[in-house]
């Protein structure tokens, strides 16, 4: 759909537009490596993706909030006055709860008609929320010139989607899909969110993302288990040790202090965390030192870690990384985002993307059952008007 299209659905399905129509495009985004360190306070390493949200919008004099995706069926029309309750339209609640936080930070609303539009496969890990969320909120600021900066409209998305929508997430999607830049991936310490664009230089690779198939459902998945399993950690640890976060620890102070956990499952979400944050450090530096070799392999050893220590893998994931690991040319595969299903990523020579599309593809199926698909990822920007 190209954006001269979306204007004219637009037109069509809203015909009573009344103010200036503006537009915003938020990308989705992959994590290179650094899972389930974000809420512990740890380093994250992601970056924007071409595939993304469009949003369109114009005000309206009815006071209503109007809400249409090209996506999702299901529509809904919202009095302003009624906008703090929930709707029982899932999807609408990631940009109602946006909606919600500008409101709390000034936004004097009129009466707005969206349409929606996304390319980010839903449910398969690659942040189709925090996209929604971000160019909800990038687009409001403009529109209604709130004059909020990205650091804000990065704190209040990720807000919306624990307060509103009910998923405990860390910061890094709303992080990757508002300050990314092209060719580059964003090195963010998620504790004091001090962070730095890392240049890559993947000259000759490729990143393929490969996706199995299988949804997975943040909500209701065993997400908002493993933070709580975090928690109790932390709880733990601080009795011996003055830390608030996991990310706080490094390997040599864990080391010293991990038999005092007794709790196996625990201390093994722990070693998870402590060497998934040591890997996010190591993973800068080669690619620095442009030693993608390297690179590769600490995103083999962080699977191997989210899959015995973290458990948040699955056989699909498993199966498309074990299948992905065997084809001539790959340097690294691992699951990308929360896991439980959605995507794995590879690195690879650029001259088996072909080859490699063919072979996990028939693999996988033949494994699984499922029919993956595969998308050579292209980085790119953090959100951005398109049309003021
Ligand atoms: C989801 C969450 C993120 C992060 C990842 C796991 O994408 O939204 O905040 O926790 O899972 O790294």
């Amino acid at each position: 759909m190209t954006f001269d299209e979306l204007q004219l659905e637009f037109k069509e399905r809203y015909q009573t537009g009344e103010g200036n129509l503006k537009a915003v495009f938020a990308p989705g985004r992959i994590n290179l490596i650094g899972e389930h360190t974000d809420y512990n306070g740890g380093y994250v390493l992601p970056c924007a993706i071409s595939n993304g949200t469009w949003l369109l919008a114009q005000s309206n004099s009815g006071g209503v909030l109007r809400f249409l995706s090209l996506n999702f069926s299901e529509t809904a029309e919202i009095p302003i006055d009624k906008i703090g309750e929930k709707s029982k339209v899932s999807w609408v609640n990631y940009p109602l709860g946006v909606i919600n936080q500008l409101l709390a930070r000034g936004l004097k609303l009129t009466g707005l008609d969206m349409l929606f539009y996304g390319n980010i496969p839903n449910g398969a890990g690659l942040s189709s929320s925090a996209s929604i969320e971000v160019a909800t909120a990038t687009l409001l600021n403009h529109y209604f010139n709130l004059g909020i900066n990205d650091l804000e409209i990065v704190k209040l998305s990720q807000k919306a989607e624990v307060e509103f929508v009910g998923v405990n997430c860390g910061i890094m999607d709303q992080f990757a899909v508002t300050i990314n830049r092209k060719n580059h991936a964003l090195f963010l310490d998620c504790r004091t969110l001090d962070f730095e664009l890392v240049p890559l230089a993947f000259d000759g690779y490729k990143i393929v993302i490969c996706n199995t198939g299988i949804k997975r459902q943040l909500a209701q998945s065993k997400y908002n288990e493993r933070v709580a399993e975090c928690a109790k950690a932390i709880d733990f640890i601080k009795q011996v040790h003055p830390v608030d976060y996991l990310g706080q620890l490094t390997l040599s102070q864990y080391n010293s202090l991990k038999h005092l956990i007794t709790d196996s499952t625990i201390r093994r979400r722990v070693t998870h965390v402590v060497t998934e944050n040591q890997r996010v450090l190591d993973a800068v530096n080669a690619l620095k030192n442009g030693n993608i070799k390297l690179f590769g392999s600490l995103m083999n050893a962080s699977h191997h870690s989210l899959r015995y220590d973290y458990e948040v893998t699955g056989k699909e994931l498993d199966v498309m990384v074990e299948e992905a690991l065997k084809v001539d040319g790959v340097l690294g595969a691992r699951m990308t985002g929360a896991g439980f299903g959605g995507c794995a990523i590879t690195i690879l020579n650029e001259t088996a993307v072909d080859s490699f599309i063919d072979q996990v593809g028939e693999r996988y199926k033949n494994k699984t059952g499922f029919i993956p698909e595969f998308y050579i990822s292209e980085t790119n920007d953090g959100a951005k008007m398109i049309l003021l």
